[in-house]
């Protein structure tokens, strides 16, 4: 797996510090409020799962499952619910933990869900932020890392399902994507 990668663009080491960080900076901002991560499957489990255990206030965690169709209109920012979450959130503060933002048009499309279930708040942390891919406006309000409009594997990011559990992001080497073995 490791041999499929062509270069680190962010390293374990930088991922843990940032979340560390990050989650200071998230405990303070929901100090006394409803806290609850939504991470969307599959490609947040690495960062919530790491991202949760450096917030110091209680919190509860859910999960959502969606398709985009990107094909559409980048107004539309149609998506598929294949599993909504569990609990009633309303009246509390969400936190959607993403992998990463390229179109806009998943999380357009989430948060106006998730405000609709009657979320007191509804604020989005990414771990990388391709601004540049952008479709629709959107802005994080917590970002780990910004980067280009590079197409990268691992830490929750998949090519055909496989590298997300890379501790590292990395860039693909240009051969896998013509090999069928991974
Ligand atoms: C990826 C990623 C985001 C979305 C971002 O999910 O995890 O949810 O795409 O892209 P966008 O900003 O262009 O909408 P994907 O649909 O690949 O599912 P996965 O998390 O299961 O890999």
């Amino acid at each position: 797996m490791h041999q499929d990668i062509k270069k680190i663009l962010i390293s374990e080491r930088e991922i843990q510090s940032r979340c560390e960080e990050l989650g200071a900076i998230i405990s303070r901002d929901y100090a006394g409020k409803k806290l609850v991560l939504v991470g969307l499957l599959k490609g947040s489990v690495p960062f919530i799962s790491d991202l949760c255990k450096r917030i110091t206030v209680p919190l509860q965690m859910e999960f959502m499952d969606v398709s985009s169709y990107h094909g559409g209109t980048a107004s539309t920012g149609q998506i598929k619910v294949n599993k909504d979450l569990d609990a009633d959130i309303a009246g509390h503060d969400v936190l959607i933990v993403e992998d990463i933002i390229d179109t806009g048009l998943t999380l357009h499309t989430v948060i106006r869900m998730l405000k609709l279930k009657g979320a007191n708040s509804v604020k989005v942390v990414t771990l990388l932020d391709k601004p540049e891919g952008r479709l629709v406006e959107l802005q994080a309000d917590y970002i780990g890392f910004t980067i280009p409009k590079e197409f990268v594997v691992g830490y929750g990011l998949d090519y055909q399902q496989y590298y997300r559990n890379l501790p590292y992001v990395g860039v693909l080497k240009e051969e896998v994507y013509t090999s069928k073995e991974v």
